[in-house]
């Protein structure tokens, strides 16, 4: 059961995040960020222009404050072939109506941090993008220092797959940022060069196997002129079974580095 400071016990739920947030919405955007945002940017969010949202609310918190949000996540959906991460999808050019949802901010009010609502928060974001057929990944910027937040994201299955160098400018200071992406739909990155050593590994030890199977089979055809005097039909069956076990192999050798 989650527990508050000295409190209720508090009842997490989530929905849209909506005009009447505004306010609240600015407010702690402005207390848990270095980057202050333009007022447009909350009005976009609020309105459903161009972000989708979900906020956090505490059903049991008292005084009038049971609708109130504690936490958020605001997201874009982005062109594949105009984003950064371009180049870390498995991209098909012929098939340019691809997306991503770029998260854009998340946060959860300091008293109620470690009851998994930024967890939660991600996990519907990365939903939201699996619904949508065309869309490839969910990824996002984090600042290189902010390790409640890389941990979140690597315990959420993230991959951390870039450090971008001064990415951030704040109060008159460079900092650097990590890339995390989460592939969904199949959207993963093209091959690394291990992976497509491992690949040719794999299309060489299959090769090998059919070739092998061939010489076997070669080598069968001729017993099966004998043993089909004895054993009429048993042998073409069995054959075909380890041609589908050859080809199955090779397969899913292929599927695990592709
Ligand atoms: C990052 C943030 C959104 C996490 O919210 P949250 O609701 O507390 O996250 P969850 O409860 O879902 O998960 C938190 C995870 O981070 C871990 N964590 C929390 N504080 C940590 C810290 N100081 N160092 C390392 N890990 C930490 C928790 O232990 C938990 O992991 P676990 O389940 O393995 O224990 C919240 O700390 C926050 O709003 N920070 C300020 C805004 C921000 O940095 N946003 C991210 C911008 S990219």
């Amino acid at each position: 059961m989650l527990k508050l400071k000295g409190s209720h016990h508090p009842v997490i739920s989530y929905r849209p995040i909506r005009p009447s947030d505004l306010e609240v919405l600015e407010r702690i955007h402005c207390d848990l960020f270095p980057i202050r945002y333009e007022t447009e940017f909350f009005h976009n969010v609020v309105h459903g222009r161009d972000i989708v949202s979900w906020g956090a609310v505490d059903r049991n918190r008292p005084n009038g404050h049971s609708d109130e949000l504690i936490g958020f996540l605001t997201a874009r959906i982005v062109m594949a072939k105009d984003s950064e991460v371009e180049d870390l999808l498995r991209f098909d050019s012929s098939k340019s109506d691809q997306t991503l949802v770029y998260i854009l901010t998340l946060g959860v009010v300091d008293s109620y941090r470690n009851f998994g609502i930024a967890s939660s928060l991600i996990r519907e974001a990365i939903k939201y993008a699996a619904n949508i057929s065309n869309c490839r990944a969910v990824y996002l910027h984090v600042i290189s220092y902010n390790n409640p937040a890389i941990h979140l994201y690597k315990k959420m299955s993230f991959q951390c797959v870039r450090r971008l160098h001064a990415f951030y400018f704040i109060n008159g200071q460079h900092y650097d940022s990590y890339l995390f992406i989460y592939y969904v739909n199949g959207g993963r990155s093209p091959c690394s060069p291990l992976e497509l050593v491992m690949l040719l590994v794999t299309y060489a030890k299959s090769g090998f196997k059919l070739a092998a199977s061939r010489l076997w089979r070669n080598e069968d055809r001729k017993i099966s002129k004998w043993a089909k005097c004895k054993e009429s039909g048993s042998l073409l069956p069995t054959m075909q079974n380890k041609r589908i076990l050859i080809a199955d192999s090779g397969a899913g050798g292929g599927c695990q580095f592709v």
